[in-house]
């Protein structure tokens, strides 16, 4: 029995989730797992009322639980920073989730705003180092709010830190089984301290891994080359920062927030799935806001719990239904309201 922390959060989130529970439900009972769901109205709603972002009484209750399905984060009457950095990060710093993967796929019928390229040519996985570089919050200001202020915040490489990362995406990349390569993307060229260690643990690591082939990428022609050629890629592994960036300019070219999804991975412990779009404020309660992403987390969620079969079933229900049904992935421009999106592919499942 798998016991699932679900975190609606905010905006569109619940009605997300409430798609992802369907779902999930449905081909629980075809592959036959059962699970149960323990559910936090932590978010922006709960903040405003009581002050609470994140209490430890539930940080310590999701630490027993087998995984955290979370729908969104982001609440328009909250400043910016609070609920990310409270709830968000925080889940992802104390529960040790090392690492953000998320995958870059075209599903057929998708959209693809590139000239050409199709589900042959866009198919490649993002490893994200979740736990350090920029996201830490170390630093701080002097003389803030004077000609004066210098505001500084520290870049946190450790070798331990990286040295996990890159194991994970070296033994994913060889998983995945796919190209055999894999990319780090960073900057060295610039970074001459922080990915100076990152470069000369790639190589070092890598020396482990003599089936896959080393790759690198600067950053910023990451981003060309994800545009001209995607399908060079296979695996790229990446630091907090740069991997933000770069998943979002993914998540475009696989067909845009509607569909794009990752998880939060901590291989020894709790990991969180969630669809990587925002809350999604203007389409809030409108029944319009697109459930695949929230879906295809939920798949993923099925591939950590070690329910392969459920994970593959759930994924080509989706890819069926983007293919034969979606007019598009956009919000509103469905065809179908958030339910019947849902519906679809728990019919797709059979
Ligand atoms: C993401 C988001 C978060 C991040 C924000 C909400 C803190 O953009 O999951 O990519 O920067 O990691
Ligand atoms: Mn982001």
């Amino acid at each position: 029995m798998h016991k699932i922390a679900v975190i609606p959060g905010d905006g569109t989130g619940p009605e997300v989730v409430r798609e992802g529970l369907k779902v999930l439900r449905a081909v629980g009972e075809l592959e036959d797992f059962a699970f149960e769901t323990v559910e936090y109205d932590l978010g922006g709603d709960r903040y405003l009322e009581t002050g609470e972002v994140l209490p430890d009484s539930a940080l310590e209750e999701l630490r027993t639980l087998d995984a955290i399905y979370l729908g969104a984060v982001g609440h328009p009457d909250v400043a910016p920073g609070i609920l990310e950095t409270g709830l968000l990060l925080r889940l992802r710093f104390e529960l040790q989730q090392y690492i953000n993967l998320r995958p870059v796929k075209l599903y057929p019928g998708v959209d693809c705003p590139l000239k050409d390229k199709g589900p042959e040519e866009i198919d490649f996985v993002v490893v994200r180092e979740n736990n350090e570089g920029l996201y830490t919050g170390s630093g701080g200001f002097t003389y803030r709010g004077t000609p004066n202020e210098v505001a500084i915040q520290e870049m946190v490489n450790t070798r331990f830190g990286v040295e996990r990362c890159l194991r994970y995406a070296f033994d994913y990349c060889r998983r995945r089984d796919d190209k055999k390569m894999l990319t780090l993307c960073a900057k060295t060229n610039v970074l001459t301290f922080a990915h100076d260690l990152w470069w000369r643990a790639f190589q070092e690591v890598g020396e482990e891994y003599p089936d896959i082939r080393r790759d690198y990428a600067h950053v910023d022609a990451t981003c060309m080359w994800m545009v001209k050629n995607p399908e060079w890629f296979d695996t790229i592994v990446t630091c907090n920062m740069f991997g933000d960036i770069i998943t979002d300019l993914g998540a475009m070219i696989q067909g845009g927030m509607g569909i794009a999804a990752g998880g939060n991975i901590n291989p020894e412990g709790v990991s969180m799935f969630e669809p990587i779009g925002g809350s999604a404020p203007k389409y809030t309660g409108k029944g319009v806001i697109n459930p695949l992403a929230a879906i295809c987390a939920a798949a993923m969620m099925l591939e950590q719990l070690g329910e392969h079969a459920a994970a593959e079933r759930l994924e080509k229900a989706v890819m069926h239904v983007t293919g034969e049904k979606l007019k598009s992935m956009a919000a509103g421009k469905m065809g179908y309201s958030t339910q019947e999106v849902g519906d679809l592919v728990v019919e797709a499942l059979g």
